[in-house]
């Protein structure tokens, strides 16, 4: 895309330390959640790598500062799509699954935003057949007005309003996934 026509993401919706505060607390909420249980991470690619790299450490933060507080940490991930190169969503196709070793696990599905809800529909309907212990929700982002179909989300960073946001792994066209916060999508 010519730059002169690229969207350019110009008001930061929520800050680098915001976003960093909010995600210790989630990990230290994890942690109390999972003690001394085995955990699979499920991160939700490609947006949710930031997200999913830092949730991640500040699990192991929060044990840090609660020693006696344990929760051993696996990682996977898949890969779904929903979106083309757009702002609006098209069909979901699971692209990589779960595999036999989810089987009987704890299995947190890490995600970037909900919007529709209709990628997490799928893989959460995917993810029982694969027969695991649990199966919970974390999303950095929650985009309420834009839900199609109901879901259960377990642990909500921000909830966002009705606009296309970008950055910290989300992106438009695969642009401003290294944005270091949230932004606002604004054409220009
Ligand atoms: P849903 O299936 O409509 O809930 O959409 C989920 C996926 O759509 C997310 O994992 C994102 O990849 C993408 N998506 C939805 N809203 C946005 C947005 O505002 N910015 C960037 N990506 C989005």
């Amino acid at each position: 895309m010519p730059a002169a026509t690229k969207p350019l993401p110009e008001s930061v919706l929520i800050s680098e330390p915001c976003l960093q505060k909010r995600i210790r607390e989630l990990g230290t909420q994890i942690l109390a959640d999972y003690e001394n249980q085995e955990l699979i991470l499920l991160g939700v690619l490609r947006g949710s790598v930031l997200f999913f790299a830092d949730l991640s450490r500040a699990i192991f933060g929060a044990q840090l500062e609660k020693p006696s507080r344990e929760v051993q940490v696996r990682f996977e991930f898949v890969q779904l799509t929903s979106y083309n190169n757009n702002t609006q969503p098209s069909a979901v196709e699971l692209i990589h699954g779960g595999s036999d070793y989810l089987e009987h696990q704890n299995i947190l599905i890490v995600e970037d935003i909900i919007d529709t809800g209709q990628t997490l529909k799928l893989l959460y309907e995917h993810l029982r057949t694969l027969n695991p212990k649990t199966v919970k929700v974390c999303t950095l982002l929650d985009k309420p007005s834009k839900r199609r179909v109901p879901v259960t989300i377990d642990y909500i960073g921000f909830e966002v309003p009705d606009a296309f946001v970008v950055g910290y792994g989300l992106d438009y066209a695969q642009q401003y996934r290294n944005l270091p916060y949230i932004a606002l999508l604004e054409s220009t």
